[in-house]
C-alpha cells in the first residue's frame, strides 16, 4: 500500500497532516523526527513509502535542542515536503539561511504564487494561507527557487523540482489555508504518485487476517465496554475467530439506563460470543465510604481487572484483544486520558498481571473518525457508532462524594432525561457530550406546601473536537427548562437543577 510518512517536529498540527492525507485514501503515519534509516527500512517492508512530509514545530533551527532529521532523507530520491519548521529545517540543512524576522506572521496572509508547480499546481496568483512563524528562510539552498512570497516573507514557498523537494512556510493542513487540501493533494498524488488504496474494506480484510494469524488456533478475549473502539474490535475479532473469541462485558453497575441490556442484545444479534458479568454488588461494596475521586477510579480499575481476569481464566484464553487506537499510542495531549482509558476501557493494565501469550490491537493505527467508518461498515448500530465519550468508570465519576446505589440511580435517571431531551431537540450530533452530574450539595426546595431538602443535579453539555479543550454549549433556555422540570418532577429526591457554564480550561469536562 502506498503511504506518506509525516516526521513530527512537535507542531500542534502534525496530526492534521496525517489525517488529511488519509482522507484522500492514502495511508499516512506520524513518525519520530529523527527516524533512522533502519526504521524507515522497516516501514518500507510493509508499506510503499512514496514521500515524506516534515511537519511544523515550535523550535528554531538554531536552538541547540531543536529536533533534527537524519540528513540521509535528502538523498533517498523520495519526494519531500517541508511545512513551517520543516521548510526552515530543509533550508538550513541544505545550505540555505534562516533568520528571525523583526515581525512575526500569525494568522491569515496573502501568498503571491510566483511559480505554480509541485504542491502549488493549479493555484491562482494570490492565495489565502495560514501563517504562524517568526523564523524565515532568507537564502535559498542550491538548486531551489522561490515558488511564493508574502509581504513579510520573501521565501514563503520554495522548491527544487528536479529533486522533488518542496517547502511551504504556511500550513496547508489548517482549514484557514483556503486551498490547503489541493496543495496536499498535489504533493501526494502528482509529486509522489500515490494511489488511493487506504479504504475501510481493505482495512477490515487486513485486520481480520492479522487477528487470525496472531491468534492461530488459540482462544482470545476482549473487555467490551460498549464504546465504539472496543465494540469495533469485538466485531472484527468475532469475524476473524468465530467461537474462539469471547467478549467479556463487566457490568460494574455504573452504566447508563438500558445500556447493559442493549450491549448484550446488540452483540448477540451480531453473532459475537459474549459473557456479561453482573458485578454490581462487588463494585458498590468496594466503594463504600470512599469519597476521593482518584481513589474511586483506582478501586474501580483494580476490581475491573480482577473480574475480567477471573473470566479470562475460566475461558482459557491465551490472547488478549484490545481496542487501543492511534491517539492512545502517540505522544500528545491525549496522553493523560489515554492512560486512564487504558486502565478502564482498553484494560492495558492487564498484560502485566495476566500471562497472555500475546496482545492484538487491530485498531492501533486508526483515528476515531476512521474507527467509526469501520464500525458502520461492520454493521454496528448508530448508538454505538456515534456514542458520546463515556468514562470507563461510568456514572461513578458523575456522583460527587460517596457512590451509593441510590445516588447512581438518581444520576442515571437524570442522564436519561438529559439525553432524551437533547436528542428530541436534534442537538445530539452537534454536541460532544451532554450529561447529568449529581453534586454533593443539598439545598432547600418547596414541594406542594412543604419545604423539602433535596439533592442538586448539574447539567453539563459541551462542544469540543478532541476533548482537550471544550466550551459549554449555549443550549436554548426552553430546552434547559424542559430538562429541569422533568428532572424535578420525575426524580423526587432532586430539588434543584443547575447548568454548568464553564469552559475547559479552566474546568474539565467531567466533574469528578
Ligand atoms: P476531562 O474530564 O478530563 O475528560 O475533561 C476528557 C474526556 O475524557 C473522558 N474520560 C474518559 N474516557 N475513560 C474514557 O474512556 C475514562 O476513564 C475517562 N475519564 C474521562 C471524558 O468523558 C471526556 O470526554
Amino acid at each position: 500500500m502506498d503511504a506518506i510518512l509525516v516526521l513530527d517536529f512537535g507542531g500542534q498540527y502534525a496530526h492534521l497532516i496525517a489525517r488529511r492525507v488519509r482522507s484522500f485514501k492514502v495511508y499516512s503515519e506520524i513518525v519520530p523526527p529523527d527516524l533512522t534509516e533502519e526504521e524507515l527500512k522497516a516501514y518500507q517492508e510493509r508499506l510503499t513509502v512514496k514521500g515524506l512530509i516534515l511537519s511544523g514545530g515550535p523550535a528554531s533551527v538554531y536552538d541547540e535542542a531543536a529536533p533534527r532529521c537524519g540528513s540521509y532523507i535528502f538523498s533517498l530520491g523520495l519526494p519531500l515536503l517541508g511545512i513551517c519548521y520543516g521548510h526552515q529545517l530543509m533550508a538550513h540543512v541544505l545550505g540555505g539561511e534562516v533568520t528571525k524576522l523583526d515581525k512575526a506572521e500569525y494568522g491569515v496572509a496573502e501568498a503571491y504564487i510566483d511559480k505554480p508547480v509541485g504542491p502549488l499546481r493549479g493555484l491562482g496568483p494570490v492565495e489565502k494561507v495560514w501563517m504562524s512563524h517568526r523564523d524565515s528562510v532568507v537564502k535559498l539552498p542550491q538548486g531551489f527557487e522561490v515558488l511564493a512570497h508574502t509581504e513579510n516573507c520573501a521565501v514563503a514557498a520554495m522548491g527544487d523540482e528536479s529533486r522533488k523537494i518542496y517547502g511551504l512556510q504556511w500550513h496547508p493542513e489548517v482549514v484557514h489555508t483556503a486551498r490547503g487540501d489541493e496543495m496536499l493533494r498535489n504533493f501526494v498524488f502528482d509529486v509522489c504518485g500515490c494511489r488511493p488504496e487506504w479504504t475501510v474494506e481493505d482495512f477490515i480484510e487486513k485486520a481480520v487476517e492479522e487477528i487470525r494469524s496472531a491468534v492461530g488456533s488459540s482462544k482470545a478475549v476482549l473487555a467490551l465496554s460498549g464504546g465504539v473502539d472496543s465494540s469495533t474490535t469485538a466485531a472484527l475479532a468475532a469475524r476473524a475467530l468465530g467461537d474462539r473469541f469471547t467478549a467479556v462485558f463487566v457490568d460494574h453497575g455504573f452504566m447508563r439506563e438500558g445500556e447493559p441490556e442493549f450491549i448484550v442484545d446488540t452483540f448477540t444479534k451480531l453473532g459475537v460470543k459474549l459473557i456479561a458479568v453482573d458485578a454490581r454488588d462487588r463494585f458498590f461494596k468496594a466503594l463504600r465510604g470512599v469519597v476521593d475521586p482518584e481513589e474511586k477510579r483506582r478501586i474501580i480499575g483494580e476490581l475491573f481487572i480482577k473480574v475480567f481476569e477471573e473470566e479470562a481464566k475460566k475461558l482459557g484464553a491465551e490472547y488478549l484483544i484490545q481496542g487501543t487506537i492511534y491517539p492512545d499510542r502517540i505522544e500528545s495531549g491525549f496522553r493523560r486520558h489515554s492512560e486512564k482509558i487504558k486502565t478502564h476501557h482498553n484494560v492495558a493494565g492487564l498484560p502485566s498481571k495476566m500471562e497472555f501469550k500475546g496482545i492484538v490491537e487491530p485498531l492501533r493505527d486508526l483515528y476515531k473518525d476512521e474507527v467509526r467508518e469501520v464500525a458502520k461498515q461492520l454493521g454496528l448500530p448508530e448508538e454505538i457508532v456515534y456514542r458520546q465519550p463515556f468514562p470507563g468508570p461510568g456514572l461513578a465519576v458523575r456522583v460527587i462524594g460517596e457512590v451509593t446505589p441510590m445516588k447512581v440511580e438518581v444520576v442515571r435517571k437524570a442522564d436519561r432525561i438529559v439525553r432524551e431531551e437533547v436528542e428530541r431537540a436534534g442537538l445530539n450530533r452537534e454536541l460532544w457530550q451532554y450529561f447529568a452530574v449529581l453534586t454533593d450539595t443539598n439545598s432547600t426546595g418547596v414541594r406542594g406546601d412543604a419545604r423539602a431538602y433535596g439533592l442538586t443535579v448539574a447539567i453539563r453539555a459541551v462542544e469540543s473536537r478532541e476533548a482537550m479543550t471544550a466550551s459549554f454549549a449555549k443550549l436554548p433556555y426552553d430546552l434547559l427548562e424542559r430538562i429541569s422540570t422533568r428532572i424535578t418532577n420525575e426524580i423526587p429526591e432532586v430539588t434543584r437543577v443547575v447548568y454548568d457554564v464553564t469552559n475547559k480550561p479552566p474546568a474539565t469536562i467531567e466533574w469528578e
